[in-house]
């Protein structure tokens, strides 16, 4: 038996089995994808990782659980229910099902996919609160915040706009400049505005709570030598460290979709807070499930192994808050923290404009998901590197590993099997000088591969393997013994040991192409697999299914439709912003009658109050009651979603628009009409009627972009 140790030591719940293998009881989660967006292939690089290694290590024979979920509560959340008129609680109950169905397409294998906005969330998310509080760790202060009077609620980071501070580029978060880079409070942003409507937010003073994370300095200094982390993460943690740890506000104020902070009516805990715990609750609702202690897992750090994986924006919140909240309450930290770097397409951040911004749904109407899969494999390292999905090497990757190098060895051997053989093997062990030994030898390295997460190496090693067995197929040409009436058993021995040789690189591809490994498990009739069974060949005379298709070549024609799906059309127009004087009334929404020319001059200043931004049209639908009308949904990017009721329905079938960019007053004050808020205006050119014309920027630009 290999026996894989784990490089943090052996948890004392494992147990030694008679034959000296000890098996290990290990938990593990990917990060929990916000409900207010759609799965994308950069979520799958975490996910697909994740699950490579869980399903590596169930394979192995240890006991792994994978426990993912959505991460339901926040700002953004509240406020597309809102523009959707939907309740929270629906909108992120259809994106949990929306999501799980997108995983499990991948084949993404969680042992419970939950969601943050459950019962057992709040009792846990209550219960790290109040013990932390109990030993003096949340302390409470006064803190100055952006105020908008017409939407009522503070404003948080991403919903205010305004000037930088520091260099002066106009329309900045409130947090962050993208042109400088440098961070800043909310409150120091010039002519700051509501990035809702648009208003001048006020100042107004709030309480908060605060979670003392610097008292855990100690801690975490020592947790963080522990081995939990990668080197380089350890070395971005001693950079914190030195910068000097703050205290962190997990408070904010309502209106806000999430638990209400205990003793603190209109408090709220921030989605930061019980996002993690969210690991917790969905393991307590899998342990209720299947009767298992969920108090033996979480309270004791000696049961289980505990690993999340996660990407490398997000190491703050799991190697300093999470811990310290954990540890504050008197809950177990975890083993480690795996963290990896960002999805790149074409060596370029995924973009919408570029048609780069693949969403899983798209991904799997086009092309088969194990593909992905193994090109992430054959890409993905322990490091935090950027993992590059160029779609020219992803065709020929597949193609010549997958299918010519591995399927290969199967569908050039089957054939002869049933035609000569009766679908038998042979009775006994052929010769393969050593091939069958060689193959399952190099399973104990790739096997610390794979325990390692140094998947691209694991690859690597399993195609060179590959490459062994083809050139032992090729030097024996089946093709030719087949002709030779007196070679018959040379043929059978041959194609035994290919399929043997096959059997066994399926065995180790099996983490990373579950469908096509079960296939061909069944085609080998054979029981299911462990990691150990490689060592055991086929039984003499054993019988094999005749071979059916298993992968097919990657279709450079459906990658190439799927690039067009998610590509957005090109412009027919440059972009030109028609400034109209004065705003449509309420009944009459666009097209309004365009001011003679003299008569619409104005001030610079008042142009440049206008938030002008590039939209793309999600959805167009005709108004009931209103024969001039189109009900428009647009994405705004950051921004969100807006609905616009337009007058363009002479001009335009509503089945023509979904997809095309367009132009948008955004900070136009939101009109209530008889048919629901009309957030805002599109820009068209011409007369009227179905002479109008929507404008459109040139391709490149996305939604959300601010015309200037
Ligand atoms: O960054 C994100 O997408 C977060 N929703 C991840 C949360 S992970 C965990 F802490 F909940
Ligand atoms: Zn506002």
């Amino acid at each position: 038996m290999d026996t894989i140790y784990p490089k943090v030591g052996v948890p004392f719940g494992c147990y030694l089995t008679w034959f000296g293998f000890i098996m290990r009881r290990i938990l593990v989660t990917s990060a929990l994808p916000y409900a207010n967006g759609q799965i994308h292939l950069g979520h799958l690089v975490e996910t697909i990782q994740t699950d490579i290694w869980v399903r590596f290590q169930k394979l192995q024979g240890h006991e792994c659980r994978y426990f993912c979920a959505d991460d339901t509560h926040g700002t953004p959340v509240m406020i597309r229910a809102r523009q959707e008129g939907i309740t929270p609680e629906a909108l992120v109950e259809r994106m949990h099902a929306e999501h799980l169905h997108d995983f499990t397409g991948f084949y993404i294998a969680f042992d419970n996919y939950y969601t943050t906005n459950s019962p057992e969330n709040r009792l846990l998310s209550e219960e790290v609160y109040l013990n932390n509080r109990q030993a003096g760790n949340i302390r409470v202060s006064t803190v100055r915040q952006a105020y908008c009077e017409r939407d009522q609620m503070f404003l948080p980071d991403r919903f205010i706009r305004g000037t930088c501070p520091t260099c002066g580029a106009e329309d900045q978060y409130g947090d962050a400049c993208e042109i400088c880079s440098g961070s800043h409070a909310p409150l120091d942003l010039k002519h700051p505005r509501c990035a809702l409507c648009g208003d001048a937010p006020v100042e107004r003073d709030s309480e908060h709570f605060f979670f003392r994370l610097t008292a855990f300095e100690p801690f975490l200094k020592a947790w963080t030598r522990s081995g939990a982390l990668q080197p380089e993460m350890a070395n971005k943690l001693d950079e914190w460290f030195k910068a000097g740890l703050q205290d962190w506000d997990i408070s904010r104020d309502g209106p806000y979709f999430g638990f209400e902070i205990p003793d603190a009516p209109g408090k709220y805990f921030y989605v930061w807070l019980d996002a993690p715990i969210g690991y917790m609750a969905s393991c307590w609702e899998w342990c209720k499930r299947h009767g298992r202690d969920f108090d033996a897992i979480w309270r004791r750090d000696d049961l289980m192994e505990v690993y999340h994986f996660i990407g490398k924006d997000i190491l703050y919140f799991h190697t300093l808050f999470w811990p310290a909240t954990l540890h504050g309450a008197g809950f177990r930290t975890p083993t480690a923290v795996y963290v990896h770097g960002f999805l790149t397409v074409n060596g370029q951040k995924m973009s919408k404009s570029r048609g780069t911004f693949i969403t899983a749904r798209h991904y799997l109407e086009h092309l088969d998901p194990e593909y992905l899969r193994y090109y992430y494999a054959a890409k993905l390292t322990a490091r935090v590197d950027d993992l590059d999905l160029n779609l020219d090497d992803f065709i020929l990757r597949v193609n010549s590993d997958l299918v010519g190098k591995v399927i290969n060895i199967a569908s050039r051997c089957a054939g002869f099997i049933q035609k000569r053989f009766a679908g038998r093997l042979t009775d006994t062990c052929p010769d393969d000088g050593g091939l069958h030994d060689q193959l399952v030898a190099a399973g104990v390295e790739i096997a610390q591969l794979y325990e390692a997460r140094e998947f691209s190496k694991a690859m690597r090693a399993i195609m060179n393997l590959a490459d062994l067995a083809n050139r032992y197929v090729e030097t024996k040409a089946p093709w030719n013994l087949a002709k030779d009436p007196e070679r018959q058993q040379e043929l059978h021995d041959t194609c035994t040991v290919a399929l043997n040789l096959f059997r066994i690189l399926m065995i180790y591809l099996q983490p990373v192409l579950p469908v096509t490994a079960e296939k061909s498990r069944e085609f080998l009739q054979l029981p299911p697999w462990s990691w150990e069974a490689r060592h055991i060949p086929f039984a003499p005379g054993h019988a094999i299914h005749p071979f059916t298709h298993m992968m097919a070549r990657v279709d450079p024609k459906k990658v190439e439709t799927l690039i067009q799906a998610v590509t957005p059309p090109a412009s027919s127009a440059p972009a030109a912003p028609v400034v109209k004087k004065k705003a449509a009334p309420a009944e009459t929404p666009l097209p309004v009658p365009a001011p003679p020319l003299e008569e619409a001059t104005l001030e610079i200043e008042t142009f440049a109050q206008m938030d002008l931004r590039v939209a793309k049209i999600l959805t167009a639908s005709p108004v009931e009651g209103a024969d001039k009308l189109l009900q428009l949904t647009l994405d705004l990017g950051e921004l969100g979603t807006k609905t616009v009721f337009a007058g363009i329905r002479a001009a335009y079938q509503p089945d023509t628009l979904p997809g095309r960019m367009t132009v948008m007053i955004a900070n136009l004050k939101p009109r209530k009409m008889r048919f629901g808020l009309s957030e805002g205006m599109v820009l068209a050119a011409g007369p009227g009627g179905d002479q109008l014309f929507l404008l459109s920027p040139d391709s490149g630009a996305s939604p959300g972009m601010r015309i200037r």
